[in-house]
């Protein structure tokens, strides 16, 4: 796979750190043309830390997650806020979502066993995941965990069996993809018809199917969940899902006289990018989808369930960002400026994977304009790996920091060891203290497991 050819004629954009506005996290601040982030230099952190690495503005974390409630707990008390955690995961994250008063959603053992580890409270893990094995599903209902999102028919009979032998009742949603078409990446849309998740509403699968997990011993249907993709602007289709959910729920209270009394609506609430990207805001989503909830219980005459949203991105996706040092430049006359960072496609997948864009500064030349059009290449060894293709940059030397921002989302959790790279450490940023919360991993790291 080889890069998009670049495009020749396009120029340089001549804004500074500052220009960048929402695509920064919240406390990035220039002093002495040095990039500053929860009142700590990225120049003098990456000289401590080395590069590449992650890291994340605490304050704006918190932030994300006390807006997220707000938004939602005072238009409509009945709902609750759960971490996505697969967009960034490890245990200070869970600690720091613990401490907000957020739940947490796991895709699967491994994310589970991270959130007990921190001592998050059982009774508030969502689990989800398409194909939980019987060993994670027995782990998640062992350990005591709020719901099980059921998401297929095999996967009833499997939590129905280990509950009855652990002799426990199990609270269970059923995820149910809505035939809702998000505005996103073909490959983060999960709510169309043709998808691996959840039960279909064609040929009313999902609505008959609700009478198995009524009949299965050992499981208690509480919920429904949809999730309908991720990166979304458009709020419309939020509100399209929610309206398709509740005339489930109204018809579910009709045939099986049964009161579905939560609604999980999912995540996917978009972020900016680019300084071009214009995503709605938290308050507007709340404002949306509450609006279509309660309305839309109110025509089909069912009583307004308990509403939990399920953000990732939207919550660590604009706090973190990635630190790299400038190692080779190569201008390639007609074709493109390559600047080679110390990272690449096994700490940022997002390029090569979705085509993603960033916005980049040098952290070293934080008050300077972006005056070159550049592409920063990874160090793998493959043509296509490049995290930032044809973007404004300051004026790149050999030994310059580069900071690329809004990596805090999915960049960390869909990390390799791609070329026997260790995995960067990631550092969290507060009130001019930085504290390493995952260690970088080390050459005996990649080795650990080998026997
Ligand atoms: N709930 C469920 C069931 C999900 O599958 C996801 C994300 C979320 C919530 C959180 O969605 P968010 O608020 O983060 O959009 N790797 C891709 C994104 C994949 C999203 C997977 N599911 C990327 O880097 O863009």
């Amino acid at each position: 796979m080889s890069l998009p050819a670049a495009d020749l004629s396009k120029q340089a954009d001549h804004l500074s750190t500052m220009d960048l506005g929402v695509v920064l996290p919240a406390t990035a601040e220039v002093r002495e043309n040095h990039l500053f982030i929860g009142g700590v230099d990225m120049v003098e952190l990456a000289r401590e830390q080395g590069t590449a690495l992650y890291v994340y503005d605490e304050a704006d974390i918190r932030e994300r997650l006390q807006e997220y409630r707000r938004a939602f707990e005072s238009r409509y008390a009945n709902s609750e806020i759960i971490y996505a955690s697969k967009a960034f995961i490890n245990k200070e994250m869970v600690r720091l979502v613990a401490s907000e008063g957020a739940s947490l959603d796991v895709s699967g053992g491994g994310e589970l066993a991270i959130a007990l580890a921190a001592g998050f409270p059982a009774e508030r893990i969502y689990v989800h995941g398409n194909n939980k094995t019987p060993q994670e599903l027995e782990e998640a209902i062992s350990a005591g965990v709020g719901r099980i999102v059921l998401d297929s028919r095999l996967e009833l009979a499997r939590v129905s069996e280990i509950a009855q032998r652990l002799g426990v009742v199990q609270d269970v949603y059923m995820r149910i993809t809505p035939g809702v078409e998000a505005d996103t990446h073909e490959y983060i849309k999960t709510g169309c018809e043709d998808s691996k998740f959840g039960f279909t509403m064609r040929e009313d699968f999902a609505f008959n199917c609700v009478e198995d997990v009524l009949a299965a011993p050992g499981v208690n249907l509480v919920g429904l969940h949809c999730h309908i993709g991720s990166q979304i602007f458009a709020l419309h289709s939020f509100a399209e899902a929610i309206d398709v959910m509740v005339e489930l729920i109204a018809r579910i209270k009709e045939r099986y006289g049964l009161e579905i009394t939560e609604f999980d609506m999912g995540g996917g609430m978009g972020i900016a990018y680019t300084v071009e990207d214009m995503p709605s805001t938290i308050d507007q989503l709340a404002e949306v989808t509450i609006g279509a909830l309660l309305g839309s219980c109110e025509n089909h005459g069912v009583t307004p369930p308990r509403l939990l949203c399920e953000p990732g991105r939207s919550i660590v996706g604009t706090a973190g960002v990635t630190l790299y040092t400038v190692g080779i430049l190569k201008t390639l006359p007609g074709i493109r400026k390559y600047v080679a960072i110390d990272g690449g496609m096994s700490d940022n997948i997002r390029t090569a994977l979705y085509h993603a864009n960033y916005e980049a500064v040098i952290a070293n030349k934080a008050g300077e304009p972006r005056t070159e059009i550049v592409t920063l290449a990874g160090k793998h060894c493959e043509s296509g790996d490049a995290v930032l293709l044809d973007g404004s940059i300051q004026t790149p030397e050999l030994g310059d920091i580069v900071c690329v921002f809004d990596t805090g989302a999915y960049c960390r959790s869909m990390s390799s060891n791609y070329n026997g790279q260790p995995r960067p450490a990631v550092v969290f940023v507060r009130d001019g203290q930085a504290r390493v919360v995952t260690r970088r991993e080390s050459y005996e790291d990649l080795m650990m497991c080998d026997v």
